[in-house]
């Protein structure tokens, strides 16, 4: 276990229990924070799309090139661009932070979190 930092779509930063494995989409989503995955992590739709915090960027693994086409197909990315379905989270990786996209809103927000791991929001 470990936690990764996760800056909402309105500025909030959230602290969210991390399980090795899983893909930083599903923590994410599984915490109830707003993220669309629309294709549930095929890396077929990019609105799970992330933008990880510079220093943390070189320490991730590198692109496959699906991901790489697939951010490439986006009219906006920067070089923080990542899509979070295709990052495996693992204890290397604890203190992960990245900020959500407002291309990764859900067209409705979700109803509540069925979350079986647990979230801390701090301001
Ligand atoms: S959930 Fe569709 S590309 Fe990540």
């Amino acid at each position: 276990m470990g936690v990764i930092n996760v800056i909402d779509q309105q500025g909030k930063l959230h602290v969210l229990e991390a399980v090795e494995g899983w893909r930083v989409m599903e923590i994410i989503r599984e915490h109830g924070l707003p993220i669309k995955a629309e294709c549930g992590g095929a890396c077929a739709c990019a609105t799970c799309q992330v933008e990880v915090a510079p220093e943390w960027t070189a320490r991730l693994h590198e692109m496959r090139d699906d991901e790489e086409d697939m951010l490439d197909s986006l009219p906006i990315v920067t070089d923080y661009s990542r899509l979070s379905c295709q990052i495996i989270y693992e204890e290397e990786l604890d203190g992960l932070e990245l900020r959500l996209t407002d291309a990764s809103l859900p067209d409705t927000m979700p109803s509540g979190a069925s979350s079986n791991i647990k979230a801390e929001a701090t301001a």
